[in-house]
């Protein structure tokens, strides 16, 4: 017998167990933390000063007006919330085939900005969304051209959707379209403009997922006809997703993200290993109605599932958990 496996053998001497005998040597030990500073919660607004309006497949969040928004983010910041993603939710007469609204000033998501930067300072990370499909009437992430969704002719849509943030206020943009090249037409518009402050977080490794079933209900942003399968990425692919990470960093991106996160926890690891910006997972609206659908019939307990979710995210790689959860993760002390 070698000798490691005679000192294997003898009962008792190797005893994993011994660490975790009660709840402050398990802290002690524990080789990954969740904090309230780590988490993003993302909001849905309304062009309007009030109004709140539940999106019914995820219970819990509601397309909030200017108002309710701010007072939203408000208890949320009293929670320990600090950082905070921003959709619009335009009206259906404002969407255009290009998207126009997307870049209007007086759109639901500058607005907002301005009102949260106003009121909240460099006390509040605000990052936004940057993406066509809530302002397209065909609800593609761009331009549909005669050969599908138009990458090139997209740019310049997306480039004025980011610079009417940025000139809000905006800490990071965050293009979620999947055009190819974004990251850098958005880095040097920005800087061309002054904003070279502005951040960008990549939606870098954006998976054609069905799990966004929820999200599109809630900005009316689902395709009339076909899908997203020639932008969004293969879900069968992981060196696919190491190439758009790392173009996305040598274009400038400040933060990368993996989308979904919990299908994908082998991605966010592989990201993590081949890249040294922060990462963001996206545990996103169809994982997050799935948990709050169990939960309502009693089937699981709600805080233990959420608080696994996030750990596995963590643990998987991420730095920046941006969750649905957010919020009742805090109040609850669910982490
Ligand atoms: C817009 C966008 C989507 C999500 C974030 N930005 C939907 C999509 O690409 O169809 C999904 C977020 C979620 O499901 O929570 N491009
Ligand atoms: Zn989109």
């Amino acid at each position: 017998m070698r000798d490691e496996d005679r000192i294997l053998s003898l009962p008792g001497r190797v005893r994993p167990r011994r660490l975790r005998r009660t709840p402050v040597l398990r802290d002690l030990v524990a080789e990954t933390r969740l904090a309230a500073d780590r988490l993003v919660q993302p909001h849905f607004v309304l062009p309007v000063e009030r109004g709140e309006e539940p999106v019914e497949a995820m219970p819990g969040i509601s397309r909030m007006g200017l108002e309710d928004l701010l007072r939203r983010v408000e208890e949320d910041l009293a929670l320990g919330i600090r950082s905070v993603l921003l959709f619009g939710v335009p009206p259906e007469g404002d969407k255009d085939p290009e998207g126009h609204s997307a870049a209007d000033p007086e759109g639901a998501v500058p607005r907002a900005v301005r009102l949260l930067k106003d009121r909240f300072g460099d006390d509040l990370l605000v990052i936004t969304d940057v993406c066509l499909c809530a302002y397209t009437d065909h609800g593609h992430c761009g331009l549909v051209g005669e050969d599908g969704v138009d990458n090139d002719a997209t740019l310049p849509h997306l480039v004025d959707m980011a610079l009417c943030h940025a000139e809000a206020g905006a800490d990071l943009v965050a293009p979620s379209d999947m055009m190819d090249g974004r990251v850098g037409a958005i880095r040097d518009a920005l800087d061309d403009a002054g904003y070279e402050t502005t951040g960008i977080l990549s939606y870098a490794v954006k998976y054609a997922s069905a799990y966004y079933g929820p999200f599109r209900e809630a900005a009316g942003s689902a395709p009339g006809k076909g899908d997203r399968k020639g932008y969004q990425m293969d879900v069968r692919n992981v060196r696919e997703a190491l190439r758009e990470a790392l173009l996305d960093e040598a274009e400038g991106a400040d933060m990368l993200m993996v989308k979904p996160a919990l299908a994908y926890l082998d991605v966010i690891r592989a990201v993590r290993e081949a890249t040294s910006l922060p990462l963001a997972a996206y545990n996103v609206s169809g994982e997050y109605s799935q948990v709050k659908a169990a939960a309502a019939r009693g089937w699981i307990e709600e805080g233990a599932v959420v608080r696994e979710n996030l750990l596995a995210m963590a643990r998987a790689g991420a730095d920046v958990l941006i969750t649905y959860h957010a919020r009742e993760a805090l109040a609850h002390g669910w982490i």
